[in-house]
């Protein structure tokens, strides 16, 4: 008797704690349903120390106050562009659609991209919508690492010959890949590739290493009025002055894979210095003289011996790949930083994957912060999502002097599932300019 009275005593504060944590901290669930992935530049146990960090502020869940759950209306696949633009005389329309993590499933990736209108039953580019992204970890935890990489190539090409744009991020998987980190490659994914040497061979001087250098971008900056430049045009804050800055200064989303942190030093110009980092030490990675054997089993690479330290600090848990700060710290803190970061990257909204919620994708801050990694591939059994952005500027009625021109600036912001979608976000307003 005394030894079961003792047993009690050890195991319901055990159990109290254990209710406590998953009550009360939702992080804890997603800890406890699977391993984030850490980069190994942190040591597993700072991470941890991090994590529980974050866990105890965050007592309250990202929750999307402005979702409306229509489960009953009826998925209207968005109209093809170039038909659109016709409804108002005058109207511009843009029509963005992002995926989030793919992790080496072609399948998945197919029902999302058909569900999204972005591609027809044959996975050929479908000419529904105007931007595809995608925001990286293409790879690592399922097999179709090949397949997924030759089907971006596909779509950009096929997306080009029609007026489309196909935009693709390396995420830290695929940074971890070229590294040498191979803690999330299948076996039978190396299979794939026929051995070792020559996946190593492919992801660094062959043929998806080659299209990571040449198509892939670790972050990015989409315009969504042609009048601000094409993707990729650069947002300097420093000279951008109130005076000259157009209405539509800020009308632009960032794409990310992680993280655009509020202490992250190299935002600016958004996001031509991060992706020059990216590409200098991309480069550096793939052109080693010899491909280091993957860790495990053999000893963690690291990074070259020539990085710097903001190549260093790229990769870092702060850096645009691996910061989680925007999906898991609560959201009084988010809320506060997220403007600063908005306003000194020339955006309205930041998009990122990295950070799963097995059921939605998750919007914070009226639409503000959105994190679209809903664990697509069967090695998570998430939730099918993409994201959709209609973007239309429409004249209020003609103005002999076109300086004078009234329009109505319209983003709609929407998360497709298969089986519903959920209204993000509704923005509106009337803003005055030449913008035809
Ligand atoms: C899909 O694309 C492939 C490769 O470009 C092409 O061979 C095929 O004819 C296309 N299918 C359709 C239905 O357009
Ligand atoms: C970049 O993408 C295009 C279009 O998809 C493709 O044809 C090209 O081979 C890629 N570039 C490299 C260097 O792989």
């Amino acid at each position: 008797m005394p030894r079961f009275s003792v047993l009690l005593s050890v195991l319901i504060p055990v159990l109290a704690v254990f209710w406590a944590c998953r009550a009360f901290l939702p992080a804890f669930d997603l800890v406890l349903s699977f391993p984030l992935s850490w980069p190994l530049a942190v040591h597993p146990d700072q991470q941890n120390a991090q994590q529980t960090h974050d866990d105890a502020h965050s007592a309250q869940r990202p929750l999307d106050f402005t979702a409306q759950h229509r489960p009953e209306a009826p998925l209207a696949p968005s109209e093809p562009a170039g038909a659109a633009a016709d409804h108002v005389d005058g109207q511009f329309m843009r029509t963005i659609v992002a995926v989030g993590d793919l992790h080496g499933d072609l399948p998945n990736a197919q029902r999302v991209l058909q569900m999204a209108n972005v591609v027809d039953a044959d996975g050929n580019w479908s000419g529904g919508v105007d931007f595809f992204v995608q925001t990286g970890d293409i790879i690592d935890r399922g097999d179709d690492t090949i397949k997924l990489y030759f089907w971006m190539d596909q779509l950009r090409a096929q997306a080009k010959a029609v007026g489309g744009t196909v935009l693709t991020h390396l995420g830290n998987h695929e940074w971890m890949n070229a590294i040498g980190d191979w803690r999330y490659v299948h076996a039978s994914e190396i299979k794939t590739f026929g051995s070792v040497a020559a996946r190593q061979k492919m992801l660094s001087t062959g043929r998806i290493g080659r299209s990571w250098a040449a198509n892939y971008t670790t972050t990015s900056r989409l315009p969504l009025h042609p009048s601000l430049g094409p993707p990729n045009t650069d947002y300097d804050p420093t000279t951008d002055d109130a005076a000259s800055a157009s209405a539509l200064s800020h009308a632009a989303i960032s794409f990310v894979h992680g993280g655009l942190a509020p202490t992250y030093p190299d935002l600016t110009p958004f996001p031509s210095r991060i992706n020059a980092l990216a590409t200098s030490l991309l480069h550096k990675l793939q052109y080693r003289a010899q491909q280091p054997p993957p860790h495990p089993p053999n000893p963690y690479p690291g990074l070259p011996h020539d990085t710097t330290p903001a190549e260093q600090r790229m990769t870092g848990a702060d850096g645009p790949l691996w910061y989680r700060g925007w999906a898991l710290e609560p959201e009084a803190k988010v809320c506060k930083e997220v403007d600063d970061v908005l306003r000194r990257t020339g955006t309205r909204r930041m998009v990122m994957g990295h950070t799963p919620d097995f059921e939605q994708i998750v919007s914070r801050c009226g639409g503000k912060i959105i994190i679209i990694d809903t664990g697509i591939s069967h090695a998570y059994g998430g939730a099918l999502s993409a994201l959709s952005v209609t973007y239309t500027l429409t004249p209020i009625s003609r103005n002999a002097d076109a300086a004078q021109q009234k329009w109505i600036e319209k983003e709609v912001v929407k998360a497709v599932y298969v089986d519903r979608e959920d209204l993000l976000a509704s923005d509106e307003r009337e803003v005055v300019g030449d913008f035809s």
